[in-house]
């Protein structure tokens, strides 16, 4: 039989694939170290470097621990960094006071990275959760999530986060009318310059296991709790309800939108993408990163191949920026190359 005839290979994709100069000139996705944000956990104490169980490489770190980790991710030309607080559960309470202390761990963490480094950006998370005993982002009164009550106290905490030198402000919360309700309170409290990095389309998703252990943020298991966070982050199964809550964030002023988790939403990330008149933005959070590294430890997949192709598959649905626990090894493989 011959295989001479080219009446159906005339055209010939594999053309663009034939050596690695080709494929890089006409690849037309690309991921750099100015796409990243690393997210950050931090705890009380000195010299504190606390592995986290299901998040293999990260780390609970003490205030002096992470200023040093932030000058290797800044050496490394990562943009900035997020932060999260594990709190003791003796500072938590109903309504989250410790979140508006502006000598707790997070305003002061704040203080001493921009001191250390400023021009890292630090992005800082809005919401009650880690400060809340009840372990909820928001408000809970008979069995309910208060919406407008929690605003109160979120203005005042993006207005703690903003002095202590926060660049961009980050509302996890999912309360409605909060970025309106934020950018006003920082308005009025005299930063104007601060942004609002806006979680948009945060879903109510299992994926977020590890990192709740690692700030032991759950819900509490008790008579009078919602036990999920169905009634206020989003059904996985929506799509044009996120375009719903990025038409009315950026109405609101939200300087950037945010879809979360990333791996499993990025029909989400591109429809965002479609619509946006901002940045959009992608957090791959903890149970991706853990399943992730689960897999490669069992030596089912290959870690570096994986954290890469995750991370590009995101940048290609339309990201413009990640949020990644692998921002700092890929920003070293990305430095390599
Ligand atoms: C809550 C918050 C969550 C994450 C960031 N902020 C989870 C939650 O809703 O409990 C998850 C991030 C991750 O899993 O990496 N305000």
């Amino acid at each position: 039989m011959s295989h001479s005839h080219a009446w159906n290979t005339f055209h010939r994709p594999r053309r663009l694939r034939r050596v690695d100069a080709i494929r890089r000139m006409v690849r037309e996705t690309r991921l750099s170290v100015d796409n990243l944000i690393a997210p950050l956990f931090l705890v009380e104490g000195e010299g504190i470097k606390d592995p986290i169980g299901a998040m293999p490489g990260q780390f609970r770190m003490s205030i002096d621990v992470m200023v040093e980790h932030a000058a290797d991710l800044a050496d490394l030309g990562i943009p900035g960094i997020a932060l999260f607080p594990a709190v003791p559960d003796d500072l938590k309470d109903t309504v989250g006071t410790e979140g508006l202390n502006p000598e707790g761990l997070f305003p002061r963490a704040i203080r001493a990275l921009k001191a250390a480094h400023p021009d890292l950006l630090v992005v800082s998370d809005v919401a009650l959760d880690p400060y809340s005993s009840d372990g909820h982002d928001g408000v809970v009164e008979g069995g309910v999530v208060l919406n407008d009550q929690t605003l109160d106290i979120l203005g005042k905490m993006a207005v703690v986060q903003a002095q202590a030198g926060a660049d961009i402000v980050a509302p996890s919360d999912m309360m409605d009318g909060r970025v309106g309700f934020l950018r006003h309170a920082l308005d009025e409290a005299g930063f104007s310059h601060v942004a609002i990095l806006s979680y948009t389309a945060k879903y109510a998703s299992a994926l977020y296991g590890p990192f709740r252990d690692a700030l032991d943020s759950a819900p509490r298991k008790r008579e009078g709790i919602p036990e999920d966070k169905q009634t206020y982050q989003m059904d996985p199964a929506n799509a044009m309800e996120a375009q719903r809550e990025a038409s009315l964030d950026q109405l609101e002023g939200a300087d950037m939108i945010m879809v979360k988790p990333a791996g499993m939403y990025l029909d989400v990330i591109r429809r965002l993408k479609d619509m946006a008149e901002v940045p959009v933005a992608a957090y791959q959070v903890s149970g991706e990163y853990s399943m992730i590294h689960a897999a490669a430890e069992k030596g089912y997949l290959s870690l570096d191949a994986i954290a890469m192709e995750s991370l590009i598959a995101i940048r290609r649905a339309g990201a413009d920026i990640i949020l990644t626990y692998f921002a700092a090894d890929i920003a070293r493989r990305l430095r390599s190359q």
